[in-house]
Protein backbone atom coordinates (compact mmCIF):
# COMPACT_ATOMS: atom_id res chain seq x y z
CA UNK A 1 0.00 0.00 0.00
CA UNK A 2 1.56 3.44 -0.81
CA UNK A 3 2.36 5.86 1.93
CA UNK A 4 -0.31 8.84 2.27
CA UNK A 5 0.58 12.13 0.01
CA UNK A 6 0.09 13.66 3.52
CA UNK A 7 3.05 13.19 6.06
CA UNK A 8 1.18 13.01 9.23
CA UNK A 9 1.74 15.15 12.44
CA UNK A 10 4.89 14.22 14.52
CA UNK A 11 3.39 12.51 17.36
CA UNK A 12 1.52 10.54 15.41
CA UNK A 13 5.10 9.46 13.77
CA UNK A 14 6.32 9.08 16.96
CA UNK A 15 3.85 6.92 18.31
CA UNK A 16 3.74 5.13 14.89
CA UNK A 17 7.44 4.09 15.46
CA UNK A 18 7.05 3.38 19.14
CA UNK A 19 4.26 1.07 17.95
CA UNK A 20 6.36 -0.72 15.53
CA UNK A 21 9.69 -1.07 18.00
CA UNK A 22 6.84 -2.64 20.31
CA UNK A 23 5.70 -5.33 17.63
CA UNK A 24 9.35 -6.11 16.52
CA UNK A 25 9.48 -6.87 20.55
CA UNK A 26 6.59 -9.05 20.66
CA UNK A 27 7.68 -11.02 17.35
CA UNK A 28 11.23 -11.57 18.70
CA UNK A 29 9.81 -13.36 21.35
CA UNK A 30 9.22 -16.14 19.24
CA UNK A 31 13.11 -16.65 18.74
CA UNK A 32 15.54 -16.77 21.96
CA UNK A 33 17.31 -13.67 22.92
CA UNK A 34 20.64 -14.50 21.31
CA UNK A 35 19.31 -15.32 18.30
CA UNK A 36 17.45 -12.17 17.95
CA UNK A 37 20.51 -10.35 19.20
CA UNK A 38 22.49 -12.21 16.30
CA UNK A 39 20.11 -10.43 13.98
CA UNK A 40 20.94 -7.22 14.62
CA UNK A 41 24.47 -7.34 15.33
CA UNK A 42 24.07 -8.39 11.46
CA UNK A 43 23.28 -4.54 10.65
CA UNK A 44 26.61 -3.71 9.29
CA UNK A 45 25.99 -6.61 7.09
CA UNK A 46 22.83 -5.41 6.22
CA UNK A 47 24.40 -2.28 5.07
CA UNK A 48 26.93 -3.47 3.41
CA UNK A 49 24.15 -5.60 1.30
CA UNK A 50 22.18 -2.30 0.38
CA UNK A 51 25.20 -0.43 -0.90
CA UNK A 52 26.22 -3.47 -2.26
CA UNK A 53 23.02 -3.35 -4.21
CA UNK A 54 23.35 0.40 -5.51
CA UNK A 55 26.81 0.09 -6.24
CA UNK A 56 26.73 -2.98 -8.40
CA UNK A 57 23.87 -1.68 -10.47
CA UNK A 58 21.86 -4.72 -9.11
CA UNK A 59 19.33 -2.51 -7.65
CA UNK A 60 18.54 -0.96 -10.37
CA UNK A 61 18.55 -3.72 -13.13
CA UNK A 62 16.44 -5.98 -10.64
CA UNK A 63 13.73 -3.42 -10.33
CA UNK A 64 10.64 -4.89 -8.80
CA UNK A 65 9.41 -6.69 -11.37
CA UNK A 66 11.05 -10.88 -11.21
CA UNK A 67 14.25 -11.14 -13.00
CA UNK A 68 16.87 -14.51 -13.84
CA UNK A 69 19.73 -14.25 -11.27
CA UNK A 70 22.10 -15.79 -13.86
CA UNK A 71 20.86 -13.40 -16.43
CA UNK A 72 21.16 -10.27 -14.46
CA UNK A 73 24.48 -11.38 -13.71
CA UNK A 74 25.69 -11.78 -17.40
CA UNK A 75 24.08 -8.70 -18.33
CA UNK A 76 26.30 -6.76 -15.73
CA UNK A 77 29.20 -8.94 -16.06
CA UNK A 78 28.72 -10.02 -12.33
CA UNK A 79 30.06 -13.59 -10.96
CA UNK A 80 26.79 -15.68 -11.26
CA UNK A 81 27.55 -17.78 -7.88
CA UNK A 82 28.55 -14.65 -5.86
CA UNK A 83 25.07 -12.67 -7.36
CA UNK A 84 23.41 -16.12 -6.18
CA UNK A 85 24.35 -15.91 -2.53
CA UNK A 86 24.48 -11.97 -2.36
CA UNK A 87 21.23 -12.29 -3.43
CA UNK A 88 19.86 -14.64 -1.21
CA UNK A 89 21.10 -13.01 1.50
CA UNK A 90 19.47 -9.94 0.75
CA UNK A 91 16.14 -11.71 0.51
CA UNK A 92 17.14 -12.84 3.81
CA UNK A 93 17.60 -9.03 5.33
CA UNK A 94 14.27 -8.30 3.22
CA UNK A 95 15.67 -6.13 0.94
CA UNK A 96 14.83 -8.52 -2.04
CA UNK A 97 12.45 -11.34 -2.73
CA UNK A 98 14.07 -14.80 -4.25
CA UNK A 99 11.59 -17.10 -5.85
CA UNK A 100 13.73 -20.01 -6.79
CA UNK A 101 15.78 -18.57 -9.48
CA UNK A 102 14.43 -15.06 -9.92
CA UNK A 103 14.60 -12.24 -7.61
CA UNK A 104 13.09 -8.73 -7.43
CA UNK A 105 13.52 -6.05 -5.15
CA UNK A 106 10.97 -5.98 -2.06
CA UNK A 107 8.59 -2.85 -0.96
CA UNK A 108 11.52 -1.54 1.47
CA UNK A 109 14.41 -2.75 -1.02
CA UNK A 110 12.43 -0.66 -3.77
CA UNK A 111 13.79 3.14 -2.76
CA UNK A 112 17.65 1.18 -3.86
CA UNK A 113 16.72 1.48 -7.29
CA UNK A 114 17.58 5.01 -8.58
CA UNK A 115 14.43 5.49 -10.66
CA UNK A 116 12.16 5.20 -7.19
CA UNK A 117 10.57 8.56 -6.80
CA UNK A 118 11.63 8.50 -3.15
CA UNK A 119 15.22 6.78 -4.41
CA UNK A 120 17.41 6.44 -0.94
CA UNK A 121 20.12 5.12 -3.16
CA UNK A 122 22.83 7.44 -2.64
CA UNK A 123 22.70 7.46 1.29
CA UNK A 124 22.69 3.67 1.07
CA UNK A 125 25.93 3.82 -1.03
CA UNK A 126 27.77 6.45 0.80
CA UNK A 127 26.90 4.75 4.66
CA UNK A 128 28.17 1.41 2.62
CA UNK A 129 31.69 3.04 2.02
CA UNK A 130 34.73 2.19 3.54
CA UNK A 131 35.61 5.43 4.99
CA UNK A 132 32.10 5.26 7.22
CA UNK A 133 32.76 1.93 8.69
CA UNK A 134 36.41 3.11 9.67
CA UNK A 135 34.80 6.11 11.40
CA UNK A 136 32.46 3.63 13.31
CA UNK A 137 35.42 1.44 14.30
CA UNK A 138 36.16 4.25 16.32
CA UNK A 139 33.35 4.40 18.33
CA UNK A 140 34.73 2.57 21.27
CA UNK A 141 37.27 4.80 21.43
CA UNK A 142 34.87 7.79 21.55
CA UNK A 143 33.50 6.10 24.10
CA UNK A 144 36.15 5.82 26.59
CA UNK A 145 37.51 9.76 25.53
CA UNK A 146 34.23 11.90 24.54
CA UNK A 147 33.02 12.82 21.19
CA UNK A 148 35.69 15.29 20.07
CA UNK A 149 37.61 14.25 18.49
CA UNK A 150 35.32 12.70 15.87
CA UNK A 151 35.54 9.11 14.54
CA UNK A 152 36.78 9.79 11.50
CA UNK A 153 39.19 12.40 13.30
CA UNK A 154 40.52 9.91 14.82
CA UNK A 155 40.15 7.71 11.60
CA UNK A 156 41.73 10.03 9.01
CA UNK A 157 43.17 12.91 10.88
CA UNK A 158 40.96 15.47 9.32
CA UNK A 159 37.46 16.79 9.01
CA UNK A 160 34.64 14.91 7.29
CA UNK A 161 34.48 18.32 5.48
CA UNK A 162 38.24 18.51 4.30
CA UNK A 163 38.14 14.83 3.78
CA UNK A 164 35.05 14.99 1.45
CA UNK A 165 36.68 17.92 -0.16
CA UNK A 166 39.79 16.01 -1.18
CA UNK A 167 37.45 12.51 -2.11
CA UNK A 168 35.62 13.23 -4.97
CA UNK A 169 33.59 10.10 -5.22
CA UNK A 170 32.82 10.05 -1.78
CA UNK A 171 31.83 14.22 -2.03
CA UNK A 172 29.58 12.60 -5.33
CA UNK A 173 27.67 10.28 -3.11
CA UNK A 174 27.32 12.50 0.18
CA UNK A 175 26.39 15.33 -2.06
CA UNK A 176 23.91 13.13 -3.92
CA UNK A 177 22.50 11.68 -0.63
CA UNK A 178 21.83 14.79 1.08
CA UNK A 179 19.94 15.64 -2.33
CA UNK A 180 17.72 12.51 -2.43
CA UNK A 181 16.91 12.83 1.25
CA UNK A 182 16.25 17.01 0.86
CA UNK A 183 13.90 15.95 -2.20
CA UNK A 184 12.07 13.45 -0.11
CA UNK A 185 11.54 15.77 2.76
CA UNK A 186 10.72 19.05 0.72
CA UNK A 187 7.22 19.03 -0.22
CA UNK A 188 6.65 18.32 3.79
CA UNK A 189 9.04 21.18 4.70
CA UNK A 190 7.17 23.55 1.85
CA UNK A 191 4.34 23.28 4.02
CA UNK A 192 5.35 23.32 7.21
CA UNK A 193 6.10 26.76 7.24
CA UNK A 194 4.63 30.18 6.21
CA UNK A 195 7.48 30.89 3.66
CA UNK A 196 7.36 34.77 2.36
CA UNK A 197 6.08 35.18 -0.86
CA UNK A 198 8.34 38.23 -1.07
CA UNK A 199 11.99 39.31 -0.08
CA UNK A 200 15.09 37.51 -0.11
CA UNK A 201 15.60 33.89 1.53
CA UNK A 202 18.97 32.90 2.05
CA UNK A 203 19.71 29.38 2.56
CA UNK A 204 23.13 28.75 4.41
CA UNK A 205 24.82 26.07 3.73
CA UNK A 206 21.95 25.17 1.57
CA UNK A 207 24.33 22.41 -0.79
CA UNK A 208 23.17 22.73 -4.40
CA UNK A 209 19.68 24.58 -3.38
CA UNK A 210 17.37 21.37 -3.79
CA UNK A 211 15.00 23.37 -0.96
CA UNK A 212 15.95 26.48 -1.93
CA UNK A 213 14.54 25.64 -5.02
CA UNK A 214 11.54 24.13 -4.01
CA UNK A 215 10.38 27.45 -2.15
CA UNK A 216 10.96 29.88 -4.72
CA UNK A 217 9.32 27.87 -7.61
CA UNK A 218 5.95 28.84 -6.28
CA UNK A 219 7.07 32.44 -5.15
CA UNK A 220 8.06 34.38 -8.29
CA UNK A 221 8.23 38.02 -5.91
CA UNK A 222 11.12 35.90 -3.81
CA UNK A 223 14.43 35.96 -4.22
CA UNK A 224 17.26 33.73 -2.89
CA UNK A 225 20.87 33.48 -1.80
CA UNK A 226 22.54 30.25 -1.60
CA UNK A 227 25.32 30.09 0.27
CA UNK A 228 28.19 27.71 0.64
CA UNK A 229 31.31 26.56 -0.30
CA UNK A 230 32.51 27.20 -4.02
CA UNK A 231 32.73 23.85 -5.41
CA UNK A 232 28.82 22.81 -3.70
CA UNK A 233 27.80 26.32 -5.37
CA UNK A 234 29.43 25.08 -8.80
CA UNK A 235 27.34 22.18 -8.62
CA UNK A 236 24.24 24.14 -7.95
CA UNK A 237 24.75 26.18 -10.99
CA UNK A 238 23.43 23.79 -13.03
CA UNK A 239 20.82 22.45 -11.13
CA UNK A 240 18.99 25.82 -10.33
CA UNK A 241 19.59 26.61 -14.10
CA UNK A 242 17.44 23.62 -15.12
CA UNK A 243 14.66 24.82 -12.87
CA UNK A 244 15.03 28.13 -14.37
CA UNK A 245 15.80 29.93 -11.24
CA UNK A 246 19.46 30.84 -12.18
CA UNK A 247 18.23 34.40 -12.23
CA UNK A 248 16.49 34.43 -8.68
CA UNK A 249 19.08 32.89 -6.70
CA UNK A 250 22.38 34.07 -6.07
CA UNK A 251 25.12 31.93 -4.98
CA UNK A 252 27.06 33.35 -2.77
CA UNK A 253 30.84 31.44 -1.15
CA UNK A 254 30.32 31.77 2.55
CA UNK A 255 32.35 30.43 5.34
CA UNK A 256 30.46 29.25 8.57
CA UNK A 257 33.04 30.10 10.43
CA UNK A 258 34.29 32.92 8.57
CA UNK A 259 32.24 35.68 7.29
CA UNK A 260 28.87 35.12 6.90
CA UNK A 261 27.45 38.04 4.99
CA UNK A 262 24.38 38.43 3.47
CA UNK A 263 20.84 40.52 3.99
CA UNK A 264 17.77 38.47 4.14
CA UNK A 265 14.50 38.68 5.88
CA UNK A 266 14.61 34.67 6.44
CA UNK A 267 17.50 32.34 6.91
CA UNK A 268 17.58 28.91 7.01
CA UNK A 269 19.80 26.52 8.40
CA UNK A 270 18.81 22.93 7.36
CA UNK A 271 20.70 19.88 8.89
CA UNK A 272 23.89 22.42 9.42
CA UNK A 273 23.30 22.86 13.31
CA UNK A 274 23.19 18.91 13.94
CA UNK A 275 27.16 18.93 12.77
CA UNK A 276 28.64 20.86 14.90
CA UNK A 277 29.11 21.15 18.94
CA UNK A 278 26.96 23.36 20.96
CA UNK A 279 29.61 25.91 21.44
CA UNK A 280 29.98 25.85 17.31
CA UNK A 281 26.37 26.60 16.89
CA UNK A 282 26.99 29.67 18.98
CA UNK A 283 29.74 30.62 16.72
CA UNK A 284 27.31 30.11 13.51
CA UNK A 285 24.38 31.44 15.31
CA UNK A 286 26.38 34.91 16.26
CA UNK A 287 28.14 35.33 13.23
CA UNK A 288 24.57 35.16 11.31
CA UNK A 289 23.19 37.66 14.02
CA UNK A 290 26.15 39.87 12.94
CA UNK A 291 24.49 40.08 9.19
CA UNK A 292 20.86 39.71 10.29
CA UNK A 293 18.66 42.82 10.06
CA UNK A 294 16.76 43.85 13.10
CA UNK A 295 13.64 41.94 12.59
CA UNK A 296 14.25 39.07 10.51
CA UNK A 297 14.16 35.49 11.21
CA UNK A 298 16.54 32.20 11.40
CA UNK A 299 14.99 29.10 11.21
CA UNK A 300 16.82 25.52 12.30
CA UNK A 301 16.01 22.57 10.51
CA UNK A 302 16.83 19.35 12.49
CA UNK A 303 15.58 15.88 13.34
CA UNK A 304 14.17 16.25 16.96
CA UNK A 305 15.23 14.68 19.39
CA UNK A 306 14.38 14.86 22.75
CA UNK A 307 17.00 13.90 25.63
CA UNK A 308 15.75 10.78 26.59
CA UNK A 309 13.56 9.48 24.16
CA UNK A 310 15.14 7.11 21.62
CA UNK A 311 13.75 6.91 18.29
CA UNK A 312 14.92 4.41 15.69
CA UNK A 313 15.62 6.98 13.03
CA UNK A 314 16.96 10.32 14.79
CA UNK A 315 18.79 8.49 17.38
CA UNK A 316 20.42 6.68 14.51
CA UNK A 317 21.13 10.07 12.94
CA UNK A 318 22.59 11.59 16.37
CA UNK A 319 24.89 8.08 16.26
CA UNK A 320 26.13 9.16 13.09
CA UNK A 321 26.52 12.43 13.65
CA UNK A 322 29.04 11.72 17.15
CA UNK A 323 30.59 9.69 14.79
CA UNK A 324 31.83 11.93 11.19
CA UNK A 325 30.99 15.23 12.67
CA UNK A 326 33.23 17.47 15.83
CA UNK A 327 30.39 17.58 18.18
CA UNK A 328 27.56 16.83 16.17
CA UNK A 329 24.14 15.81 17.38
CA UNK A 330 20.70 15.73 17.32
CA UNK A 331 18.63 18.12 19.52
CA UNK A 332 15.43 19.22 20.85
CA UNK A 333 13.55 22.28 19.70
CA UNK A 334 14.49 23.88 23.96
CA UNK A 335 18.35 22.66 23.26
CA UNK A 336 18.32 24.65 19.71
CA UNK A 337 16.37 27.99 21.83
CA UNK A 338 19.19 27.31 24.21
CA UNK A 339 21.63 28.16 21.29
CA UNK A 340 19.89 31.10 19.93
CA UNK A 341 19.37 32.82 23.33
CA UNK A 342 23.35 32.14 23.78
CA UNK A 343 23.92 33.77 20.45
CA UNK A 344 21.91 36.65 21.13
CA UNK A 345 18.93 35.78 18.98
CA UNK A 346 15.07 35.24 20.39
CA UNK A 347 13.47 32.28 20.81
CA UNK A 348 10.19 31.67 18.27
CA UNK A 349 7.46 29.30 16.96
CA UNK A 350 8.42 25.41 16.56
CA UNK A 351 6.62 23.63 14.06
CA UNK A 352 7.16 20.24 12.96
CA UNK A 353 7.08 18.42 9.56
CA UNK A 354 7.58 14.50 9.64
CA UNK A 355 10.31 13.93 12.32
CA UNK A 356 12.10 17.25 11.65
CA UNK A 357 11.52 20.16 13.73
CA UNK A 358 11.74 23.97 12.22
CA UNK A 359 12.92 26.26 15.12
CA UNK A 360 12.64 30.15 14.71
CA UNK A 361 14.57 32.76 16.27
CA UNK A 362 14.29 36.57 15.44
CA UNK A 363 16.81 38.88 15.69
CA UNK A 364 16.22 41.94 18.20
C1 LIG B 1 24.58 18.18 5.86
S1 LIG B 1 24.88 19.23 4.47
C2 LIG B 1 23.34 20.08 4.39
C3 LIG B 1 23.12 20.74 3.08
C4 LIG B 1 21.74 21.39 2.88
N1 LIG B 1 21.48 22.43 3.87
C5 LIG B 1 20.63 20.37 2.87
O1 LIG B 1 19.82 20.37 3.78
O2 LIG B 1 20.61 19.52 1.95
C6 LIG B 1 25.99 20.38 5.17
C7 LIG B 1 26.41 21.50 4.23
O3 LIG B 1 27.32 22.34 4.94
C8 LIG B 1 28.30 22.78 4.04
N2 LIG B 1 29.46 23.18 4.85
C9 LIG B 1 30.24 22.44 5.65
N3 LIG B 1 31.19 23.18 6.24
C10 LIG B 1 31.01 24.44 5.77
C11 LIG B 1 31.67 25.67 6.01
N4 LIG B 1 32.72 25.76 6.85
N5 LIG B 1 31.20 26.78 5.41
C12 LIG B 1 30.13 26.71 4.54
N6 LIG B 1 29.47 25.56 4.29
C13 LIG B 1 29.91 24.45 4.89
C14 LIG B 1 28.56 21.60 3.14
O4 LIG B 1 29.11 21.99 1.91
C15 LIG B 1 27.14 21.03 2.99
O5 LIG B 1 26.50 21.59 1.86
Amino acid sequence: MPLPEIVPPYPVIQAALRLRGRLLDLVDRMLPAEGALWDLTAGLQRAKLAGALVDSGLADALGEGWQRVDELARELELEPQVTFRVLRAAAAARLVRLRGERARLSRIGAPLARSHSASIASWASYLAAPANARGYEQLTAQLAAGAEPSGHRRAFGDSIWEYLAEHPAQEARFAAAMREMTAIDVPALARAYPWPDSGVICDVAGGIGTLLAAILARRPAARGILLDAPEVLAQAEAFLAARGLAGQVERRPGNLFGELDARAELYILKWILHDWSDAACVGILRRLRASMPSGSRVLVIDQHQEPTVPSPITSMVDLHMLVECEGGRERSPAEVHELMREAGLQPGPVRHAGLHMLVEGRAP
